[in-house]
């Protein structure tokens, strides 16, 4: 008898429908991803009908090809972990209907997962030393959140956006320049080695709070560059002749790295807390990262983030959080279903 644990996770809560095999919720044993990105990017955005009909397509060879790479069955899965919210419900409903009929046909434990717990394990995976307690900064295409990690799946979160999350800044200014979707490796390939003062940018912070808000470094944005636009018009020539496209990305970027550092660093010095740990899509952007590590190196705090490929949506994170909340609290139940504001 072995107390390795296999968990088999998988995850279709948005546009990529993945399926990973992991060992005690840290050893990835294999790890599918199939984007649907490619096919959003025509419509600037992540259309719901396609993408679950283009979970239904991907779903099962998905799962096939992350049983084999991890040299398994499912018949080996001690336990079969599935993102049931948030998310666009039509396409959670995808990956939990596989999810249950496998569980029900193999008589294998069914365990619901949290995606943004999920996201936050991405780092149990990135660091085998890691453990909480750790405050935890989500950002996300949806989220933006810090998050105390009390515990293994005890979670208490002391901010969040007001308005637009990080992610969604990213991807709408990126619409706007004409880079297209998704904005923020895009935006952030685009800032490179530009100026992050090339126009000026508010940054919004609130009284007795850490919660954040994007929206009125956006509007900034958007009318900036609108008034470019007019100007450039004007002058017959391209808005990017007179501000670079290079400089606008690393202005806006900056802006959003510099609120998100700031208010994680002031969380961590109100709480006295040394361990600091980042999560979700934004957490790939190479400026938050840097300057995240810099700031963590200035006060002595121990930081972690996931490597590229853990940050975005992937079931490895949800397999490593299925692993924990089973441990925890059990399995769920055939009743489970999909909820699309699911709260952390
Ligand atoms: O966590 P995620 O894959 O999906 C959600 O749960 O929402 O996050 C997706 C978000 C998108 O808004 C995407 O533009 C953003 O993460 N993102 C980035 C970068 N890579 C992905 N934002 C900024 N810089 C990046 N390198
Ligand atoms: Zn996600």
């Amino acid at each position: 008898m072995t107390d390795r644990k296999l968990i088999l996770g998988i995850e279709s809560s948005c546009d990529e429908t993945a399926a990973a095999v992991v060992a005690n919720g840290r050893d990835i044993l294999s790890d599918i991803v199939a984007s649907q990105a490619d096919f959003h990017r025509q419509f600037g955005g992540v259309v719901p009908e396609i993408a679950s009909r283009m979970h239904v397509e991907a779903i099962l060879p998905v799962i096939d090809q992350a049983l084999e790479q991890a040299k398994v069955k499912l018949t080996d899965i001690d336990a079969v972990a599935v993102t049931y919210g948030p998310g666009l419900v039509g396409a959670l409903l995808v990956g939990l209907s596989a999810a249950k009929g496998l569980a029900y046909a193999s008589g294998k434990p069914l365990v619901g997962v949290q995606h943004i717990a999920g996201h936050i394990a991405a780092n149990y995976l990135a660091d085998q030393e890691l453990e909480p307690p750790f405050l935890c900064l989500v950002v996300s295409g949806a989220h933006s959140h810090l998050v105390i990690v009390r515990d293994y799946d005890e979670y208490e979160v002391i901010a969040r956006t007001r308005d637009d999350a990080a992610g969604e800044a990213f991807d709408k200014l990126s619409r706007a320049v004409g880079l297209g979707y998704p904005g923020g490796p895009l935006m952030d390939k685009a800032a490179i080695g530009g100026r992050v003062d090339a126009f000026p940018l508010p940054r919004t912070h609130f009284d007795n709070s850490l919660d954040f808000s994007f929206s009125g470094l956006k509007t900034a944005a958007l009318n900036q560059l609108n008034k470019l636009q007019q100007q450039a018009q004007r002058e017959q020539k391209s808005w990017m002749d007179i501000i670079s496209l290079q400089d606008f990305a690393a202005t806006y970027q900056h802006a959003i790295v510099d609120v998100l550092t700031s208010h994680t660093m002031e969380a961590a010095d109100q709480l006295n807390i040394k361990r600091l740990v980042l999560a979700g899509g934004v957490s790939a952007n190479s400026a938050l990262r840097r300057s995240m590590t810099l700031a963590s190196a200035d006060r002595g705090l121990m930081l972690t983030f996931p490597p590229l490929n853990l940050c975005t949506d992937n079931a490895a994170m949800i397999a490593s959080a299925g692993y924990y909340t089973w441990k925890k609290r059990g399995t769920s139940d055939m009743s489970l279903n999909a909820v699309a504001s699911l709260e952390l």
